[in-house]
């Protein structure tokens, strides 16, 4: 059989992420690679198309077309395919490969991480590290790297903290269990935003028996609707900045209701700050915590969508009248984080690395979702409505009047276009229907619309039987 665009263009992909065809490296004219495999030009021409646009190979004109040149290893310029995790080797990419795709949601730029910066902070960690450091990690983590971070959110969010309040976890889940370990009940009853983050709903279903969900619109989470039904809430999670996924930010008498509710009830709200730092059509606004007089809010950062997830660092910001309590569970139920990957954070937030990277980051982030909201609109004109929010790392395109959101995830999916369908986000009726996709990695137009037209076909199909 003859083989197709894709076959082409998968083998070529292939043959340059496995290192056999090098950077720089020619490869076949259209017309000598189409009369070789007995294929039409076209189908030739389409896979070099791809392959130019996700930046594999580059076209030179009449000298031919190569395999971008740089794409070679180490330095900060190196310049990987998205899928490939950007500024990554090719070995790391490859096992990495699995699990990636485009469009995934809330993974920062890896092309414009500065690489060459982390890796001198890394060796200076290694050679630097005592004895002492190499005993049990401090169990709520790495002085420096509370010091750091509490110095960042007091600055950059608007808290009021201090490095003893700052306890250094691992990720959402590990914050999740530890709160209600420390604070909560068996029955405590738990509520949540719907739509709401989905793998935080799915943890606080295993481990949380008496949860329950509160509807967001468009000024965030509905207060009104907890204190009318919910008002024994003991736990509260929240995404003020960002909703998540809605991207829309809790207003400020909202802030105030919620706050005054915690207060009069003894609740605990948990603020996931995920992504609050960026902002692009304002300035950033600060967090819920910043409002908090009575010491009612938990507050959750991470380093995932401003370093990497793979880092898994994150932090809460405990309450100063309950740092014992989480202390004597954690004597219980920690064992503390690695500490030469503190140690290597600390240095690049000690240095300024972090705040000069956040800088870029927001101007980046910024300028890659101008270009795929366009190039949404030019490859599905009219097909999808878009609220553009204020900031985030994800866009939503809903649907028009379709409700087959899970049908064409799965679609764009098999497309390795990583969106998820926005329903799947809600546990309650009505439901918005819809696709979630990230645009940090997408690093030029051509690039967004090369991708978006992979599943353009399926997905007009879909779409126009509606
Ligand atoms: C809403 C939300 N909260 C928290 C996180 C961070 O999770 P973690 O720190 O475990 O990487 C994410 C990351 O995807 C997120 O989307």
């Amino acid at each position: 059989m003859k083989p197709g665009y894709k076959t082409i263009y998968e083998q070529y992909r292939h043959s340059i992420t496995s290192g056999l065809l090098k950077p720089g490296d020619k490869v076949p004219s259209v017309r000598v690679l189409a009369s070789e495999l007995g294929v039409a030009r076209k189908t030739v021409e389409t896979a070099w198309a791809i392959l130019v646009g996700e930046g594999y190979l580059v076209s030179q004109g009449a000298r031919g077309t190569r395999v971008n040149p740089d794409l070679s290893l180490g330095g900060e310029k190196k310049n990987l395919p998205t899928a490939q995790n950007g500024d990554l080797p090719l070995s790391m990419a490859e096992t990495l490969r699995d699990q990636s795709g485009f469009l995934r949601l809330g993974i920062p730029s890896l092309d414009a991480f500065p690489y060459k910066k982390w890796l001198l902070l890394s060796g200076k960690a290694v050679r630097s590290m005592q004895p002492v450091e190499m005993t049990n990690p401090p169990l709520m983590g790495y002085a420096p790297l509370r010091e750091a971070i509490a110095h960042y959110v007091n600055i950059s969010r608007g808290l009021s903290c201090s490095a003893d309040q700052i306890f250094i976890t691992s990720g959402y889940n590990h914050n999740l269990r530890l709160i209600l370990s420390a604070l909560g009940k068996p029955d405590d009853k738990v509520l949540f935003e719907d739509p709401g983050y989905y793998f935080g709903q799915q943890t606080l279903k295993r481990i949380a028996s008496n949860l329950h969900f509160a509807p967001v619109d468009n000024h965030g989470l509905k207060v009104d609707y907890i204190q009318q039904y919910h008002r024994d809430a003991r736990f509260v999670f929240v995404t003020p900045s960002h909703q998540s996924p809605l991207a829309v930010t809790l207003s400020l008498p909202r802030k105030q209701q919620l706050l005054d509710w915690a207060q009069q009830n003894e609740s605990w709200i948990i603020e996931d700050d995920y992504d609050g730092e960026f902002h692009y059509t304002r300035k950033v606004l600060p967090a819920l915590k910043s409002l908090d007089t009575q010491d009612r809010v938990i507050y959750m950062g991470t380093f995932s969508k401003t370093v990497m997830p793979a880092l898994r660092i994150s932090y809460l910001v405990m309450p100063r009248a309950c740092v014992a309590q989480f202390r004597e569970t954690g004597e219980q139920t920690e064992s503390g984080q690695p500490v030469l990957t503190q140690k290597i954070l600390a240095a690049f937030m000690g240095e300024g690395h972090f705040f000069r990277h956040l800088k870029k980051m927001r101007t980046l982030y910024s300028q890659r979702r101008k270009t795929m909201l366009a190039a949404l609109e030019q490859v599905y004109p009219g097909m999808f409505n878009i609220e553009v929010s204020d900031g985030g790392m994800h866009i939503i395109a809903l649907l028009r009047t379709s409700t087959q959101d899970v049908r064409l995830a799965q679609i764009w999916q098999q497309h390795q276009l990583q969106v998820s369908p926005l329903s799947r986000w809600y546990n309650q009726n009505p439901k918005r229907y819809g696709l979630i996709m990230g645009y940090t990695n997408v690093r030029s137009a051509q690039e967004a619309i090369a991708l978006l037209q992979r599943p353009a076909q399926e997905t007009r199909a879909l779409l126009s039987v509606e």
